[in-house]
């Protein structure tokens, strides 16, 4: 039997044909239906009408790599050489490249549970196997348990914050926890999934590039789609020292080979002027925006420090499970989410929907009157 039989269409995918079948508000699937800034579409236009269509090096142009280490250092003040970076198509290629990489049949992959949906197969298809270690109740990894979990075959372990989907975001005590961890485990690789690294509210994200020891041991993966707000682009990058890239290098190589020139062209030349607060300060406003609207819900809004989403707990509302209660919220009230037990492998029946507040504030407004009538 074929590994990938009985995947279906994503509950993305899903959820979004059925809010397009009902009329639904879609606040589904992860994108901003916002304009992006007019300076970006302007450098891409120009890069458009320049003569930078044919493929590039593969590594990625070294403009766009250039800009990409200074906006590293900017932001976190940690100097990665852009001999260390890769443009990618999007983090889910750097992702999948890097399990391919990294992680040989037998191997184990640690995922924290829930997690994004694009960890765990990679990791199947190369014959690894992925160990869920469930976060605790308020989404905050568990060390004890996770260490418990590690075995002289772990190879990989995967993490994400600021964290889709339950918008929590670490603090530096979970990384001193996770440096302890991997000393103990030298032959242990990290793969940090920081594609929200901007949008952390209440308190700063903090890059494993941050920590000397974490540093040298992870894999960054980072969105272009997220950071610069256009998902439909699949473009981003991985940082990792050269003794890891090597071997990314040879799969993105075989795999992409190298990514649309003229898009990296112009985001090269954008970095130039991007500031990061512009993109946190306008998704704050929306994260605050949403959740004040629906102060005078039935909706108990479980803490949102960062990405583009807001968890809810509807179990004043009802006792449906989750995946039933979306599509009644979709068909019955018109504004559709994502059910938080599709990112669960330990199902544990938690009354918790994902809502996405990237929108105008036009679609927030009508979404929560919408859902301020449960
Ligand atoms: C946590 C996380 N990682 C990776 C991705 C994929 O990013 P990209 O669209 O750049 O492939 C997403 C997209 O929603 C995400 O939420």
């Amino acid at each position: 039997m074929s590994i990938t039989k009985g995947l279906g269409p994503s509950i993305f995918s899903q959820m979004t044909q059925l809010a397009e079948e009902v009329g639904a508000i879609n606040l589904a699937q992860g994108f901003p239906n916002m304009p992006i800034d007019q300076k970006l579409k302007d450098c891409i236009a120009v890069a458009a009408q320049s003569e930078q269509h044919q493929y590039s090096p593969f590594q990625g142009i070294p403009e766009l790599r250039q800009q990409i280490s200074d906006l590293i250092f900017r932001s976190c003040g940690v100097r990665v050489s852009s001999s260390e970076i890769l443009v990618t198509t999007g983090a889910t290629q750097a992702i999948f490249t890097t399990v391919q990489a990294m992680v040989k049949s037998g191997d184990e992959v640690i995922l924290l549970d829930p997690c994004y949906d694009c960890y765990e197969l990679p990791a199947i298809l190369v014959g690894a196997k992925p160990v869920y270690a469930p976060l605790n109740e308020d989404y905050l990894p568990n060390w004890d348990l996770i260490e418990d979990l590690m075995t002289p075959r772990t190879r990989l372990i995967m993490i994400n914050s600021p964290h889709n989907p339950s918008g929590r975001v670490w603090q530096e005590k979970e990384y001193r926890a996770l440096e302890h961890l991997l000393i103990k485990y030298p032959e242990v690789v990290l793969l940090s999934d920081e594609v929200y690294e901007y949008l952390a509210f209440d308190h700063p994200h903090y890059s494993v590039r941050q920590s000397p020891i974490l540093k040298e041991r992870s894999v960054v993966v980072a969105s272009f789609g997220k950071s610069l707000q256009a998902t439909g682009w699949k473009i981003g990058y991985l940082s990792a020292p050269e003794r890891l890239l090597r071997n990314i290098l040879q799969v993105h190589q075989f795999l992409v080979f190298s990514v649309n020139s003229f898009l990296q062209k112009g985001i090269a030349n954008y970095l130039e002027e991007f500031n990061p607060r512009n993109v946190n300060d306008d998704c704050r406003m929306r994260r605050d925006f949403f959740t004040s609207a629906l102060q005078s819900s039935k909706l108990i809004l479980l803490p949102c420090e960062g990405t583009y989403f807001q968890t809810v707990d509807y179990s004043m509302v009802s006792s449906a499970k989750d995946v039933d209660f979306a599509r009644q919220l979709a068909r019955d009230v018109g504004v559709a989410s994502i059910p938080i037990s599709v990112f669960n492998h330990d199902f544990r029946d938690l009354k918790h929907l994902r809502f996405c507040f990237a929108k105008t504030e036009e679609t927030l407004s009508e979404a929560t009157q919408r859902l301020c009538t449960l």
